[in-house]
């Protein structure tokens, strides 16, 4: 019998965990592939990780490297100097990594030192400000990856820009929709949204957690405020980011929003429980990357409270708008009104992206072996 491959898929950060499923259980079916899942542990609260691996049916990761917080060098350095011994050991003979957080750039850094062939899942996206540490991120890891699976023609884009051969380019689609799939069944029969007494769709979602939102006084204090005008015209509903939590409770802003009872604040939700409360809401206000893609998809609107995306195509043909946070109100009244773009489903969003992967995946290594 031909040797498997050995692949390491690494998984980090609670957006990585929606990825990598779908991708894992497609490398499962393959006899060609011995898939190895790394788990690099920059997201340790259960809630925020082991509820994922549970609900999305992720196995035990074969190694954790335990990495926890840190500014952005302690964790990427650890990230690096840990996952170095694990390649050296276990000799993958490619590794997958996806999306932009610090364990991304980190992993590809260590297996182009290596000589490991790096791919990366949700290549090619850029939003032009490098003042977001996962910016940086991408334009790293997509400098010195391999093979570069993208999302959307934009992504095929940007990489072209940055002199990226065509070669390397692999359109695959979105993969976060095909947990979705994965997972539509249980998230239309939970019954978050009752449970938490929203009775009809007449609710939003709200998540933030980006430091440029959350970090400082200045920007939180409006944030609250804003909401607090929201929370006016539409109940809602806010998992709060342990990000997030901490900064409201340290700038003492908490209780603005704990105290309003048109606010439901809540821990971090698993998958299926805010999948499920966001399939039945009638808008929702983030600052996510991957909301602006799961709203696009199931066609609710999405009010970004961001200067820019590196999803514009969420934009351009789906329902998601970026605002200043001084014009939420604004447009709050325009979704309420019925004024909103409804908007379509782009290219390959279409649940089906793993199987893509794995066939490039197959290609690629009869190609580099
Ligand atoms: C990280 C990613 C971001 C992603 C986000 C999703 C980077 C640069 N950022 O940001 O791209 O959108 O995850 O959540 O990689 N904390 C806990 N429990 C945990 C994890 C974190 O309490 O399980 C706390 C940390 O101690 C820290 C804060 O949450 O105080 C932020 O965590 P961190 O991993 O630094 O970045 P995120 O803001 O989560």
């Amino acid at each position: 019998m031909a040797k498997k491959a050995k692949i390491h898929l690494i998984a980090a950060a609670r957006p990585n965990f929606m990825k990598v499923a779908p991708l894992m259980h497609a490398l499962h079916l393959e006899d060609d592939f011995e898939a190895r899942l790394i788990h690099t542990g920059q997201h340790y609260d259960t809630n925020m990780s082991q509820t994922f691996f549970d609900e999305l049916g992720l196995k035990t990761p074969d190694f954790h490297l335990e990495v926890g917080s840190g500014t952005h060098a302690q964790q990427t350095g650890r990230v690096m100097m840990r996952y170095e011994e694990t390649a050296l050991n276990d000799s993958p003979d490619a590794t997958i990594v996806v999306g932009d957080v610090n364990s991304t750039a980190a992993v590809a850094i260590v297996c182009a030192k290596l000589h490991i062939p790096i791919i990366h899942l949700e290549a090619g996206l850029r939003s032009g400000d490098r003042k977001m540490p996962e910016e940086i991120n991408r334009i790293v890891t997509d400098s010195i990856a391999d093979l570069l699976w993208t999302p959307s023609v934009d992504g095929d884009q940007n990489l072209r820009k940055e002199g990226i051969p065509d070669a390397r380019i692999e359109r695959v689609g979105n993969i976060m929709l095909d947990s979705f799939e994965l997972m539509r069944a249980r998230i239309e029969s939970d019954n978050t949204s009752k449970k938490i007494g929203l009775l009809d769709s007449n609710y939003a979602v709200v998540t933030l957690h980006r430091p440029a939102n959350v970090d400082s006084f200045d920007s939180l204090s409006l944030l609250v405020d804003q909401l607090t005008q929201v929370s006016k015209k539409i109940r809602f509903v806010f998992p709060l980011h342990p990000r997030t939590r901490k900064s409201l409770l340290d700038l003492d802003l908490l209780d603005q929003l704990s105290k309003n009872s048109r606010i439901i604040l809540t821990e971090p939700l698993s998958y299926v429980q805010f999948m499920n409360l966001v399939s039945n809401a009638k808008m929702t206000i983030t600052d996510s990357g991957g909301l602006q893609e799961e709203t696009t998809y199931l066609g609710i609107p999405c009010l970004t409270l961001r200067s820019s995306t590196e999803r514009p195509i969420t934009i351009t043909q789906g329902t998601n708008r970026l605002v200043r946070v001084e014009e939420l109100i604004l447009r709050v009244e325009s979704i309420l009104n019925d004024e909103w773009q409804l908007g379509k489903c782009p290219d390959l969003w279409d649940g089906k992206t793993a199987q893509r992967c794995v066939a490039s995946l197959n290609r690629f290594l009869q190609l580099t072996n």
